[in-house]
């Protein structure tokens, strides 16, 4: 028998999951759980590292990350969810990679200057930041992972990964696999206004919208912009809730708006409305396993601390080999 591969990955707990979240990165990790050993994490020291000024919501937005995990597909019975912040052992793990890991590997990292640009109003300058590769080296290595799922944005994180596990490696003995990133095929789906779906856009639909809300922002979905008037002819290849209805909608109704879109002989607004109702569909067993796990907090408590349990013990076997190999 061969033992399974090892798959872990995180998300920094900043806010509800929306639909972008869920075909980038959520649908590919329930489809892992089948067939790997997974380990999946919220990160919530890296949501420190950026929002260190407020960190009133974190707590907030673990739970809340957590219930949209469960309410999607993950399963404690198949996985091990569990929280960064409640398994200590990472953070001694980052402080010995941090001895041994080249400041110029991380001034280099293109995330960091990338990020410092973008999230102008923070103050980025900080050691937390910067060491941000280090703790997420830390994260990844403590399991032994073979595989991580990421999107394209993280692959720098990776690679200075397995530099770390490699200058561990050769230093203190081979302690560390070299973890392979996985990369996860970004999503499709564009938020409302055709932008890339992100909370900071205000553009998204998330897992915990009402069908009334999900009503409301599918009118104001941007659709063909050539589609002027009602009698124009569209083109469903360039419009986003045409991608929508390839994800939610049965083949024959994709078809048919297909084939009446280009004639012009349904307009926007109905076909918005099809679609909402089809969304609203296929969301409502994510909605109704929402609404049971809302109404269990001490369920939801008691999942992430048997799997906060099951991801320390392996933690702290990996960190009595990291002791002995380091010799303190
Ligand atoms: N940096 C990741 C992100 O922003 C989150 C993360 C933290 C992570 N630690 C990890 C992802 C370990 C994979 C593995 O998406
Ligand atoms: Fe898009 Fe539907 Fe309008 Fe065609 S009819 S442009 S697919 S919203």
């Amino acid at each position: 028998m061969t033992a399974k591969k090892r798959i872990l990955s995180g998300m920094r707990p900043t806010g509800p999951l929306h639909l972008g979240n869920y075909h980038g990165a959520l649908d590919n990790w329930i489809a892992m759980q089948e067939e790997y050993d997974c380990f999946f994490f919220i990160a919530d020291w890296h949501a420190l590292t950026s929002d260190y000024e407020n960190t009133g919501n974190i707590s907030r937005f673990v739970q809340e990350m957590m219930i949209d995990w469960l309410s999607a597909g993950l399963s404690p019975e198949k996985c091990t969810l569990f929280v960064q912040s409640n398994v200590m052992e990472h953070a001694e793990l980052f402080l010995l990679l941090s001895m041994i890991t080249p400041v110029p590997w991380l001034e280099r990292n293109p995330t960091y200057k990338d990020q410092i640009i973008q999230l102008d109003n923070k103050d980025l300058s900080t050691f937390g930041f910067l060491g941000y590769p280090v703790l997420q080296a830390a994260d990844i290595i403590m399991y032994k992972a073979n595989g991580v799922p990421v999107g394209i944005d993280q692959v720098p994180h990776i690679e200075i990964t397995r530099e770390i596990a490699r200058r561990f490696n050769y230093l203190y003995g081979k302690v560390f696999p070299e973890p392979d990133a996985i990369l996860t095929q970004s999503s499709k789906i564009l938020g409302l206004d055709r932008r890339k779906m992100s909370k900071s856009y205000n553009n998204a639909i998330y897992l915990s919208d009402s069908p009334e809300d999900i009503r409301a922002k599918v009118s104001t979905m941007i659709t063909d912009p050539n589609r002027a008037r009602r009698k124009d002819p569209g083109n469903p290849e360039i419009c986003n809730v045409f991608e929508f209805h390839k994800l939610y909608s049965p083949s024959p109704v994709v078809e048919e708006i297909n084939s009446q879109c280009r004639s012009a002989t349904i307009g926007c607004v109905e076909c918005k409305k099809i679609m909402a109702e089809n969304l609203i569909n296929a969301l409502a067993p994510i909605r109704d396993k929402r609404k049971y796990f809302e109404e269990r907090p001490e369920m939801v408590q008691e999942i992430i601390a048997s799997g906060n349990q099951k991801a320390q013990a392996v933690a702290q076997q990996t960190m009595k080999e990291v002791r002995r190999a380091v010799r303190i």
